[in-house]
């Protein structure tokens, strides 16, 4: 289908990342507080909401659709979402569906997703250590989400691992993880640590680690090579030569990938953002909710919406930290 969402800057946005919840079976330091203060469920879109959304972008020529959260799998019923979804693969105008998850559910859920047509999935990790796991993610426990894994690999789901590279944490772990994914044959892609939310007790510039810093390292023992692919996304990707073996890395900081930004974010509660690192954003819930009959006001919003789509985004540790800090969570915006 031709796109038609357009931005200003000529990109073509067919590209939708749908958190369904705020709300997640763990607390990552650097995501959540251990105290939150989630979204009264009234507020959430229903799941006939999150299908009417879903379908009207994919209507305007969105062709990849990935699940977020907070934890897409704690959302209740949300397998009843994702069957919905499996209409618009069987016409071919829906390409991929797919979703980042912290793989604790993944055990229960693995084979109903692949029914539902997911054939990739995006698992976030840190460490391979089992207390470090414990300690990261607050209240999450590293062999639920190993069995998670090995159900995900079962169903025959290609797995990519999101890490998130935090000095003084896991940079022992580079080569141990680059290992097991290889053994594995999943992909890996490191994140830098993203100034994002109040976290208060933990300060991300002081676990800021450069990926550029991460990449040298892996030179030392590997030949690198630079692939000159993008899957759309922000990664960019090597090849190890002597493993065959690709590795991404996501590094909004350092690296600006803002002018192939094909995507837009949709909150739970219907806000759109047209940029993870801006506040600007579009309410699409009340064109939805206020017109049960018809989707014209709703596409009519989200063209408009994509209209104003920004140019690039805003993060910056370089400036003063109350200047290029985000204050959304990552769990509201879905990463
Ligand atoms: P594919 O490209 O579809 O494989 O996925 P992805 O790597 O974009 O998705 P995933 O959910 O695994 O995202 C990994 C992380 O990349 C997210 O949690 C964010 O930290 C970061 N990320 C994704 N999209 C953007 C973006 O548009 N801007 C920025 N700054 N970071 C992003
Ligand atoms: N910086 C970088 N990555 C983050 N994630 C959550 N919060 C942050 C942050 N502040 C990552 C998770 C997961 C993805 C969805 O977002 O680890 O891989
Ligand atoms: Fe949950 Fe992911 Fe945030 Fe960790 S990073 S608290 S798993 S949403």
């Amino acid at each position: 289908m031709t796109p038609r969402l357009i931005d200003p800057f000529q990109r073509a946005i067919t590209y939708l990342r749908v958190s369904v919840t705020d709300r997640c079976d763990f607390r990552c330091t650097y995501c959540m507080a251990e105290n939150m203060t989630f979204l009264p469920k009234k507020e959430l879109l229903t799941l006939e909401e999150l299908d009417r959304m879903c379908s009207s972008f994919i209507g305007l020529g969105v062709e990849k659709l990935r699940i977020t959260g907070g934890e897409p799998l704690v959302r209740r019923d949300i397998m009843t979402f994702f069957r919905s979804m499996t209409r618009h693969l069987d016409t071919g105008t829906l390409k991929e569906l797919t979703l980042t998850t912290n793989g604790s559910q993944l055990a229960r859920f693995a084979d109903e997703l692949w029914d539902a047509g997911v054939r990739r999935v995006n698992i976030s990790l840190d460490t391979l250590d089992d207390d470090r796991f414990a300690q990261i993610t607050r209240w999450g426990r590293l062999p639920q989400v190993m069995k998670g894994i090995e159900a995900a690999q079962k169903a025959g789901m290609r797995i990519k691992i999101n890490t998130v590279a935090l000095k003084g944490f896991n940079e022992d772990e580079l080569f141990t993880l680059v290992d097991w994914c290889a053994r594995e044959n999943m992909d890996l892609t490191f994140i830098e640590v993203m100034p994002m939310g109040d976290m208060g007790e933990v300060d991300r510039l002081d676990q800021y680690w450069p990926l550029s810093d991460l990449r040298a390292r892996l030179a030392e023992r590997f030949t690198l090579t630079d692939l000159p692919e993008r899957t759309g996304g922000p990664a960019r990707y090597v090849r190890l030569e002597e493993t065959d073996q690709k590795i991404g890395f996501i590094t909004p900081l350092t690296h600006n990938f803002c002018e192939s930004c094909n995507r837009v974010r949709l909150t739970c509660t219907g806000d759109l953002f047209m940029c993870l690192g801006q506040e600007d954003m579009a309410d699409l819930r009340t064109p939805l909710r206020n017109f049960p009959d018809t989707d014209a006001p709703l596409i009519s919003a989200i063209e408009k919406a994509i209209g104003r789509k920004p140019e690039g985004h805003d993060f910056d540790y370089s400036r003063q930290r109350a200047d290029g800090q985000v204050t959304r969570h990552m769990s509201h915006t879905g990463g």
